[in-house]
């Protein structure tokens, strides 16, 4: 298998068929004139049955011959030096093998996502309780977690110079380095002089993202080559960051994630047990796997920032918006880059002209801070979407109402038109489908027996992006299958639990029409041509379209292969065949047409110009590879009638080695930059607030988002159930309580740290507004998994506000809030079963 660097080294020529893509203009897909529309449908999980009868195979599962295992030792104490370990009786049990130090190697704490180099060092330097210091290694698990336990470490404990306590260190907050603020207008002078204004601070808590699948790593070296099987978001940077760590090239190591049970940001990087394994893999000369614990997992991966959130608005008597105003202050361990970026999508929710967003960070000797689920938006849209139910109520408009006066024609900080905005059609149909007209405006006004009922709503609005990534389409013969040919797609991409798998299949079937059987996928290993990686909700976008763009090539080299031109083949059903004209093939002329009349004059200009200069670069390449010896074929063409067929497995039998493969890869271009890329939704809540209690239920929960197209219904509206089940913990239960003595992690499980569970969650509605985005990616779609969760929280706040009249700035909202401040229960109160069927 050549290496990425020789394939994208223009001086070999060998190179395979490709198709590369930078998204400079807006894309036709072909995905509109496919002869199936697998694409879209609901279809199940490819590897459903394997993973609910145990039968996908997770890190923790491997196991190799001669097999060790290992168990960090993590450090008690929150700041200081390890001065000493004390490990005879450790080493004292028959199966203990080993107590690995190496402090100089060993990473402090998980790199964030995307870095190419290795995260802190020096485990001797304790930053944060927690931090890991050493591996105790044995020939059981139970032997290595008791020798992890015997081992005494000596520290100069540091504590009392520790930052534990974020009110207290508040006042030592800092402006970072190349985040300065963002300034349009003048917005504080603005928002003192606004006829009526909201200038709130909001709290969010420390969360974790705690994956039901431990961070875990097997190790095993052949020489100098590293086999790390291990569960990672991103392969393709961690690899980088595994080498960097370990101080060896990046093509010494092999990164193998095949399935993985979730990371909802925790695991874009490599995290300390990998290092770890590593190391003592290659000191002991056997494979070691090392799994985290639970409170591991919550003590020493990532969590997500607490923050706190000041939102100024400043509005006309009649709800205008002039003046918004984000400022936040998140937290996280000294040096580490990363911070929680709440004001994501201030720049570009709403209009106004005078606009301020500004971060300051304080440093805690806390686990590190880094990307949760909706990194930014999850918790910034708490903030702004509470705040803008407060002027709704202020300006006396409904809170949808006040919502579409302030909407934007165009992105009002940049002066660029949005790629598709379907915000208002969201809030719409939401508030058809749930009943909002059934809201009462006056708080505590509805009851049902002992409980306040409330109805609340709020955006939903997340950024979207694509990610360089490339994957590999082969087709081969295969007999067992009914077309007698197999498609086999390779990317070193992930499945994080989201449906990659299912989904690639799914744009492969449509685009070489054969059914999904008929396509294997293999993810997961950093053999295979680099992906995105699962992140920042750009996995499908960029992985799907690296195979559509493979796939594409494949039709051309097709199409060539029987005469026809790459505009006129179909493949339909393991059969090639000419593309019916216009008039059987109505839908597609359609589509067609439409896409001609959305693409303006400038861009048919531009597509012409840059085909001509394709035309000019492959007249060089053959050129050139005419010069290197390597004569271009040039074979005569064969002819294909109008009704001839031709079953695809023979077109493959007559290539070479009866294969035919192509690598396709997208890369972001202008369109990320001439259009303000977004996903938009709404969520809709109505909530039972105990009249004598306090205690919060959900009664019923209403989402609609836009996403472009839909590459899987099913999926996609999986990954919204998620979003609103993660905005309810984030409402009302989720919530990292730090010891202000030393930064322990007082609440490190599952039972401790409150998740919602079944019982907590209501019947959840999502609806899918149809769309097509053709500035996005060639397939057309945006990223859904990280929008639904965006101001789920907001929706489920401004709820209990409206059941009960108490509004709670600080998250999340827990009885112990709501409690001394309950109203009387008034028995004029409407009853909301009269009120919710009148
Ligand atoms: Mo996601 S927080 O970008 O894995």
């Amino acid at each position: 298998m050549p290496s990425l660097s020789t394939i994208t080294d223009l001086a070999n020529l060998k190179v395979e068929p490709h198709n590369k893509l930078k998204m400079d203009k807006a894309m036709p897909t072909l995905l509109d004139q496919t002869a199936s529309k697998i694409v879209g449908q609901p279809i199940n999980r490819l590897h459903g049955n394997l993973k609910v009868c145990g039968q996908a195979t997770f890190t923790a599962e491997y196991h190799l011959d001669g097999q060790l295992y290992g168990v960090l030792v993590c450090s008690t104490i929150g700041k200081g030096e390890v001065i000493e370990l004390i490990t005879e009786t450790a080493l004292k049990s028959p199966d203990v093998v080993d107590i690995i130090v190496d402090f100089e190697t060993f990473i402090r704490n998980p790199q964030q996502g995307g870095q190419k180099s290795a995260p802190a060092q020096g485990t001797d330097k304790i930053t944060y309780l927690g931090q890991p210091i050493a591996l105790a290694v044995a020939k059981t698990l139970e032997a290595a977690t008791e020798a992890a336990k015997a081992v005494q470490v000596r520290y100069k404990d540091d504590s009392d110079n520790g930052a534990f306590d974020f009110e207290a260190e508040k006042a030592n907050s800092v402006m970072m380095d190349g985040v300065p603020i963002k300034k349009q207008g003048e917005p504080e002078e603005a928002l003192a002089d606004a006829e009526i204004s909201v200038d709130k601070v909001y709290y969010t808590p420390s969360q974790s993202n705690s994956p039901i699948e431990p961070h875990a790593s097997l190790a095993t070296w052949q020489d100098d080559e590293l086999t790390l099987y291990t569960s990672n978001q991103m392969l393709a940077p961690c690899k980088q960051q595994m080498a960097d760590a370990l101080g060896i090239k990046a093509d010494k190591v092999r990164l193998i994630s095949r399935f993985i049970g979730g990371g909802f940001g925790s695991k874009l990087g490599i995290a300390p047990e990998s290092v770890a394994a590593a190391v003592a893999a290659k000191k002991l000369g056997k494979p070691v796997l090392v799994v985290m614990t639970r409170p591991q997992v919550m003590e020493t991966t990532v969590r997500r920032s607490n923050t706190e959130q000041r939102i100024g608005l400043g509005a006309d008597k009649d709800g205008k918006i002039h003046t918004i105003i984000h400022d936040s202050t998140i937290t996280n361990l000294p040096k580490e880059v990363f911070f929680e970026p709440t004001a994501l999508s201030t720049p570009f929710l709403y209009a106004g002209e005078n606009r301020q967003i500004k971060y300051k960070m304080v440093r805690m000797n806390q686990v590190l801070a880094g990307s949760m689920r909706a990194p930014g938006e999850a918790v910034g849209q708490i903030a702004i979407e509470c705040a803008m139910d407060e002027l709704a109520e202020k300006v006396g408009l409904d809170p949808i109402e006040l919502r579409i006066l302030n909407e934007p024609e165009k992105d009002p900080s940049k002066d660029i038109p949005y790629s598709t905005r379907q915000l208002v059609a969201c809030m719409q149909t939401g508030a058809e489908k749930f009943g909002w007209d059934q809201r009462r405006t006056r708080p505590a006004s509805v009851r049902d027996g002992e409980w306040f009922v409330g109805m609340g709503m709020a955006v939903a609005c997340r950024v979207n992006h694509l990610q360089k990534s490339q994957a590999r389409v082969t087709l081969t013969l295969n007999d067992e299958k009914l077309l007698g040919v197999e498609a086999t797609i390779e990317t070193d991409m992930t499945d994080i639990g989201t449906g990659t798998y299912t989904v690639l299949a799914q744009i492969a079937a449509d685009m070489l029409g054969l059914p999904i059987d008929h396509i294997s996928v293999q993810l997961g290993d950093t053999d295979l041509p680099p992906g995105s990686g699962s992140g920042g909700s750009v996995g499908a976008a960029s992985s799907g379209s690296s195979v559509y763009l493979a796939c594409e090539k494949l039709r051309e080299l097709i199409a060539e292969q029987v005469g026809l031109d790459a505009d006129t083949v179909q493949l339909d059903n393991g059969i090639v065949i000419r593309k019916a004209a216009s008039s059987d093939n109505k839908d597609d002329q359609n589509q067609d047409d439409q896409n001609q009349d959305d693409s303006s004059l400038v861009d048919t200009i531009k597509s012409a110009a840059e085909e001509k200069a394709k035309a000019i670069a492959t007249d060089v390449a053959e050129k050139i590879a005419t010069k290197a010896g390597l004569a271009v074929e040039r074979k005569e063409k064969p002819q294909f009638g109008d009704d001839d067929q031709r079953p695809l497995h023979q077109v493959i039998a007559q290539c070479q080695d009866n294969t035919l493969k192509a690598l396709g890869e997208i890369k972001p271009g202008k369109t990320e930059k001439d259009y303000r890329q977004g996903c938009y939704g709404a969520n809709f809540v109505e909530v039972g607030v105990h009249a004598y209690t306090g205690e919060i239920r959900l009664r019923r929960m209403t989402g609609v988002f836009t996403a472009g197209r839909i590459l899987n219904h099913k999926a996609a509206t999986s990954q919204c159930y998620g979003g609103m089940v993660f905005g309810i913990g984030s409402a009302l239960m989720e919530e990292i309580v730090h010891d202000k003595r030393n930064g322990r992690l007082c609440n490190h499980d599952l039972a401790e740290y409150h998740l919602p569970v079944n019982a907590d969650v209501p019947q959840l509605d999502v609806v899918l507004l149809e769309e097509d985005d053709q500035y996005t990616n060639p397939i057309h779609i945006k990223g859904i998994g990280e929008t639904a969760i965006s101001g789920a929280a907001a929706a489920i706040a401004n709820a209990v506000y409206n059941a009960t009249g108490i509004r709670v700035y600080d998250f999340p909202i827990k009885l112990d809030k709501l409690i001394d401040q309950l109203p009387d229960l008034p028995e004029t109160a409407t009853d909301a079963t009269t009120a919710m069927s009148a």
